[in-house]
């Protein structure tokens, strides 16, 4: 059964391999863009990442029209519309974003204030812009977020002390380069949690209220690889086998979110962002189990399927999620994650505040416990707290 209608589209063309940032440049001409705006994620510049995009660039012949650093993990609108000012004065015909999903979301703010003007608070949302935008180019410096597969941004906006969500069909990257040689400096807890965030998109995404067909293959696939792959790169993180099945799955985790939207975990993770300032992906890491208790009654059926994409020994449905939330936890312990809100430095008397915000997040509205219910997420806060 299909249930409603849906739609995919997948037009970001993916470039794997060990090294595959030297191609950087000819991988552009290829894209038709001579003159790319480089933004660079911060702390890439000692592990000679930045030089090396560079280096690329001008083996190919072609030079950058500006080099620009990001923000940080998680920039707000403010540093967004500084970077989109730059991009609109620099003549650059394609924007290259390397690091990690703060630079890609601020990439995609970038392009989509600098092609259509006015403020990025009115930009939220889905809506289409008139203006072309420019081609967006990935690089991630590590598996995780899988911005250079989907669409979606997140910024801070401090005014409101939310997270503004922009998603619209050109801010989806034209390009994504998955280099696994980039996230060899990556300690292990951001590993584990960057593993962990793209779980969650996959998961979020097969439970959804959106899910489709398309999307369900790809979260099944990524489960799959990050169940197999998460652990030895963790421990290893030197083994760039693992690294690559991790990048590679993050970004079919993010295609995946991408067309079939997550839940009650990134709307609980985007109000802890924008109230308390708390990181993304150990936030969602932290909250997943919580969630798939949550809606484990509402859809057994999928998170069997979920157990299965994992290779978890069968047992009955009504089990699948208990199953699933267990071994969830074993990976975030493995990572040496935190396991409850109070370990983030939060505080309790913020939680009546911090669920009213997720109550109105937009990733609420396609989880499959619907509606949510004021008094439960309250209540779920207070069992991850
Ligand atoms: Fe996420």
């Amino acid at each position: 059964m299909l249930g409603e209608a849906f739609e995919f589209g997948f037009p970001t063309r993916v470039v794997y391999g060990p090294g595959s940032v030297d191609r950087l440049g000819d991988e552009l001409r290829e894209l038709g863009a001579g003159r790319p705006f480089v933004l660079v994620g911060p702390g890439l510049a000692p592990r000679g990442l930045p030089g090396r995009a560079l280096a690329a660039l001008s083996e190919a012949g072609l030079e950058a029209a500006a080099v620009v650093l990001a923000q940080g993990p998680a920039p707000d609108v403010d540093s967004a519309a500084r970077t989109a000012a730059a991009l609109a004065g620099s003549r650059a015909d394609a924007v290259v974003a390397l690091g990690g999903d703060g630079a890609l979301d601020e990439a995609k703010a970038a392009i989509t204030l600098a092609g259509s003007g006015g403020d990025l608070r009115a930009l939220r949302g889905t809506a289409a812009t008139s203006a072309p935008l420019h081609p967006l180019v990935a690089i991630p410096t590590a598996g995780g977020g899988g911005g250079e597969a989907s669409p979606h941004a997140r910024l801070r906006d401090p005014a409101s002390r939310g997270v503004l969500l922009l998603s619209r069909r050109g801010t989806c990257p034209a390009l994504a380069v998955l280099d696994p040689e980039l996230g060899l400096a990556e300690s292990s807890e951001a590993t584990a949690a960057g593993g962990l965030d793209a779980m969650a998109h996959a998961l979020e995404a097969l439970v959804s209220l959106m899910a489709q067909p398309f999307g369900d293959a790809l979260a099944a696939a990524a489960l799959g690889e990050l169940d197999r792959w998460l652990v030895p790169a963790v421990r290893v993180g030197s083994d760039l086998e693992a690294r690559g099945h991790l990048l590679v799955a993050s970004a079919m985790a993010g295609a995946a979110s991408g067309a079939a939207g997550t839940g009650v975990v990134h709307a609980m993770a985007h109000a802890l962002e924008g109230r308390c300032g708390l990181p993304h992906a150990a936030t969602v890491g932290l909250l997943l189990p919580h969630g798939v208790r949550y809606n484990a009654a509402r859809v057994p059926g999928r998170y069997l399927g979920a157990a299965r994409a994992l290779g978890l020994p069968d047992g009955p449905a009504e089990e699948a999620a208990e199953r699933l939330a267990r071994r969830l936890e074993g990976m975030a312990a493995e990572g040496g994650l935190p396991a409850r809100l109070r370990d983030l430095g939060l505080d309790r008397g913020a939680l009546a505040e911090v669920a009213e915000a997720a109550l109105v997040d937009a990733s609420i509205f396609s989880n499959p416990r619907a509606p949510v219910d004021a008094g439960e997420l309250v209540a779920l806060f207070e069992g991850a707290w």
